[in-house]
């Protein structure tokens, strides 16, 4: 019988890091195997989108604030949009480049408060999606980069978000233990730690090393976003809300300038 042995490859990763680091050190060399196939999830968005009614707004430049992969903007560039999708992951952005280029989609690597520096004109549309926002690393932040967009956007424009509901739902005791995905050769198990104002998620990847599992951890905060408090700090920079729901399991709020 195989004696499969575990190790512990690196104690420091077990110290928290910043959710760029986390991205660069971790995340990024698994994103596309945990997301599964990059087709399924440009479909799903792209049908969330025409969900949202952004297929029958006016095509012009769209902003994808925390792009990764590109699963936003993929769809709204086949849309008819003209993208600027932002992210400091070099490596997830490395990964879609090619097909970006084919498209009309500019790629930009950079913190997402800093997305208004590379825009000339006012956009029609900005999507911050696929728990993005929750990555911000304060409340302070969240509320600078909403009235950042309101800036950018045009009069009716549209602001979407998406992101995880670690408010209204505490998980406890071994609930907390979430198995995200496995193959023959890797096992993802995401642990989430409960703070008042974060979520620390810590990310234990195993990866099979002939004999061995070998395990790589790290953790990153997440911020616990109320969406009530959300959509009154949106209404206050001058949007409706006109929606504020969830959809496939995330807290979707569609915003209009
Ligand atoms: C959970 S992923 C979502 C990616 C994509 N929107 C999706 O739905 O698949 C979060 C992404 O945001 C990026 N990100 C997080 N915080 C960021 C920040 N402050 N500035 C730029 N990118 C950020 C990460 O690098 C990562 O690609």
């Amino acid at each position: 019988m195989l004696l499969v042995k575990w190790s512990l490859v690196d104690l420091e990763s077990l110290k928290m890091n910043t959710v760029q680091e986390h991205y660069n050190n971790q995340l990024a060399a698994i994103y596309g195997w945990m997301a599964g196939s990059s087709e399924i999830a440009i479909k799903q968005n792209y049908d969330l989108l025409c969900q949202l009614g952004v297929d029958a707004q006016p095509k012009d430049l769209a902003i994808d604030l925390g792009a990764g992969l590109g699963f936003q903007s993929i769809p709204l560039a086949e849309m008819g949009f003209t993208v600027v999708a932002v992210d400091f992951c070099a490596d997830l952005l490395a990964e879609w480049r090619d097909r970006a280029e084919k498209l009309a989609i500019r790629i930009v690597e950079d913190n997402i408060l800093n997305f208004s520096k590379h825009i000339e004109s006012k956009a029609a549309l900005v999507v911050c999606m696929g728990d993005t926002i929750t990555h911000l690393e304060s409340f302070d932040a969240v509320r600078a980069l909403i009235a950042n967009i309101e800036n950018v956007l045009t009069a009716n424009g549209k602001l979407i978000l998406t992101f995880r509901d670690y408010v209204s739902l505490e998980l406890t005791g071994k609930q907390r233990f979430i198995p995200v995905k496995s193959d023959d050769s890797r096992i993802l198990t995401c642990f989430l730690e409960y703070h008042p104002d974060i979520v620390e998620v810590h990310d234990l990847l195993y990866i099979k090393d002939g004999d061995r599992w070998l395990m790589h951890s790290s953790s990153y905060p997440k911020l616990r976003l109320d969406a009530n408090w959300l959509c009154s700090e949106i209404k206050e920079l001058g949007f409706q809300v006109v929606c504020n729901q969830i959809i496939n399991g995330m807290i979707c709020i569609v915003a209009q300038k």
